[in-house]
């Protein structure tokens, strides 16, 4: 039984993290069968320059939380950010620099679905601001793009990659894996086509079945089992390495010096704040953390900015959470992390957690020395009974 040692903590962070900027767009043209995330297909259309009104008027209530800090990045994410036009996404950057300082190379990232891909917007997004791009392609096959039921086909994916690399030096594309029916040697020859466009980042993503979605209430019946996308993993994780991609994260691969900065900030329990519809945040201060979240529905998010709050909630993170918390994004990283890091995100002393690490490496799911703490290959597969070991329940 492991335990999480609180009584030594004397006070918060001495240094305030880095901090980072995320801002939801929820509108999608057709709600995919697999996704749980906050994205509305729009019934009237919507008010493209009064959805990013309100993010801005949003995004001034939060600015006395974390005045005086520049932003090390922004990522606008979705739903479809890509379904706002150029002059839309421009008033918006022009907004938040009005605003806020931006670090002079500030990491500026825009999700794109390749449904929505004209080779003018992508100039204009360019112009923007915009320096990187996310492209939900999930497949490049039509017969996987069709059981997904995602608004583009193969030959669009392609496509909208090129376009995007025609404006863009940065680009990662979204790929999942699992899908209804596929082989192994067609998730590799999906990495394939992806690796020959000449990215620099690639997320794979294991198809995860989630509560609440149609393929949750209507499941695929030919899902290949879990040996199967074991394999499916394994051979991308290695054809990615024989390609120059370093695996950093779970999920996430790049070339090197193109990890992504914004998720990077994420996992290592940096500072964000969330704005637009059902967006998270977490801010700190020399006290302690917050989490704050938007309201979700987009027409009771507009109407919460008129009324003047639009964060439904805001709690403060407890003291006896932070060692998971910071646990459940720091192991995430193959590398793992510097152990000074513990001690300036949480404000506690690294001797807080010395018997869920004693205990996590007695189990071979993380490696440690003086500098560094890292989960080995064991604990990157058996990530969530590694982070149990930093619940507070596990004291009982
Ligand atoms: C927030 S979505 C936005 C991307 C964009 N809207 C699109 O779909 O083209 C980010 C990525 O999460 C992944 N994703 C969404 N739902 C998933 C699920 N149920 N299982 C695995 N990956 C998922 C997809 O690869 C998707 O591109
Ligand atoms: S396009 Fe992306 S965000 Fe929209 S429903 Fe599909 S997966 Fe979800």
């Amino acid at each position: 039984m492991s335990v999480v040692d609180l009584s030594a903590l004397k006070g918060g962070l001495k240094e305030l993290p880095p901090l980072s900027l995320y801002a939801h767009f929820p509108w999608c043209v057709r709600k995919c069968p697999y996704c749980d995330f906050n994205s509305h297909e729009p019934k009237n259309g919507f008010d493209e320059m009064a959805y990013v009104e309100a993010m801005l008027r949003d995004l001034e209530c939060s600015l006395p939380d974390v005045w005086g800090r520049p932003l090390t990045s922004i990522f606008m994410g979705g739903g479809t950010p890509s379904l706002f036009s150029p002059q839309a996404m421009d008033a918006f950057l022009a907004g938040v620099r009005a605003r806020m300082k931006l670090h002079p190379d500030a990491e500026i990232t825009m999700e794109a679905n390749p449904g929505t891909f004209e080779i003018e917007r992508f100039r204009g997004y360019r112009e923007a601001g915009i320096n990187r791009l996310s492209i939900g392609i999930q497949s490049f096959n039509p017969r996987h793009l069709q059981s997904l039921g995602r608004i583009h086909d193969g030959e669009e994916a392609r496509r909208a990659v090129d376009i995007a690399l025609t404006h863009f030096d940065n680009v990662n594309l979204d790929l999942m894996y699992a899908l209804p029916g596929q082989t192994l040697d067609e998730a590799l020859s999906d990495l394939e086509t992806a690796l020959s466009c000449g990215i620099t980042h690639l997320s794979a993503y294991h198809l995860t079945i989630e509560p609440n979605t149609l393929f949750a209430a209507q499941t695929p019946r030919n899902l290949p089992d879990d040996e199967a996308s074991a394999d499916m993993q394994e051979a991308i994780e290695a054809r990615l390495a024989a390609a120059g991609f370093e695996h950093y994260e779970t999920s996430a691969f790049a070339r090197p010096g193109r990890r992504s900065r914004h998720n990077l900030n994420y996992w290592q329990f940096g500072d964000y704040v969330g704005i637009g519809a059902g967006a998270h945040g977490k801010i700190s201060s020399h006290q302690g953390a917050t989490r704050e979240m938007r309201y979700k529905q987009p027409a009771a998010y507009l109407k919460a900015v008129r009324d003047g709050e639009p964060r439904q909630s805001r709690q403060a993170i407890a003291r006896e959470d932070l060692p998971f918390e910071f646990m459940m994004n720091l192991l995430r990283l193959t590398g793992g992390f510097e152990t000074r890091l513990f001690q300036e995100r949480t404000g506690l002393p690294l001797s807080a957690i010395q018997q869920p690490l004693a205990e996590a490496e007695a189990q071979g799911l993380i490696e440690r020395d003086l500098r560094a703490i890292a989960p080995t290959l064991k604990g990157q597969r058996f990530l969530n009974d590694l982070l149990t070991l930093f619940l507070p329940s596990a004291r009982d």
